[in-house]
């Protein structure tokens, strides 16, 4: 983890964000409802998971900044995890549902990210990828800010998060600014 965590500083602002805007997109992209247990890695303050804590069994927010999953904690029925997603501390082919919203750009090791995502996704089961779309100028602007801001974010285009992938059987969708690689395993 990195000495100066960006989101330990701006966790108070970030859990101040609106409701998460994507809900009917990851509904369809993640086959949501399931009985089983949905992973958010790279979950942050559970802005995301929290939405979706009536669609799974069980909700499990994955993070490296403890700043942010100390408002996760504050969500009810959500179970927060310190962990980053490259080391996942779950037993392989424990989750029925993976997803990861906004948060591949900024992790380190995105290849050892999707193998730990893939690890603990269950036979049958459905890793979803929301990212915004560096395609666009807007992303491609918002990407030369965290540079500035010294965040060490690495943004892949849509096609690149899908061959991290290689191993399932993927589809994008794509919509406005914002796209989500879908993998079945
Ligand atoms: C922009 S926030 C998104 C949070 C949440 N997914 C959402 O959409 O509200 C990015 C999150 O990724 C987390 N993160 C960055 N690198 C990570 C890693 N290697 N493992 C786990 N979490 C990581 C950060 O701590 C931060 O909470």
């Amino acid at each position: 983890m990195p000495p100066f965590d960006h989101f330990d500083f701006i966790a108070p602002l970030y859990h101040r964000l609106g409701a998460y805007s994507h809900l009917e997109m990851m509904l369809k992209c993640a086959d949501l409802p399931t009985s089983g247990r949905l992973l958010d890695a790279g979950g942050g303050t559970g802005r995301v998971a929290n939405a979706l804590r009536d669609h799974a069994g069980q909700v499990v927010v994955a993070d490296a900044s403890l700043g942010m999953l100390r408002f996760a904690a504050s969500h009810a029925g959500l179970q927060p995890v310190a962990a980053i997603s490259e080391s996942l501390p779950f037993p392989g082919e424990s989750f029925e549902r993976v997803i990861m919203v906004d948060a591949l750009h900024h992790v380190f090791h995105q290849g050892d990210s999707a193998r730990e995502l893939w690890r603990v996704l269950e036979p049958g089961g459905k890793i979803v990828i929301e990212e915004p779309d560096i395609r666009g100028l807007g992303v491609k602007l918002i990407a030369l800010a965290e540079k500035l801001l010294l965040m060490r974010s690495h943004f892949l285009a849509p096609g690149q998060i899908e061959k991290l992938f290689e191993f399932g059987k993927n589809n994008i969708q794509a919509s406005d600014s914002t796209a989500w690689v879908v993998v079945e395993k």
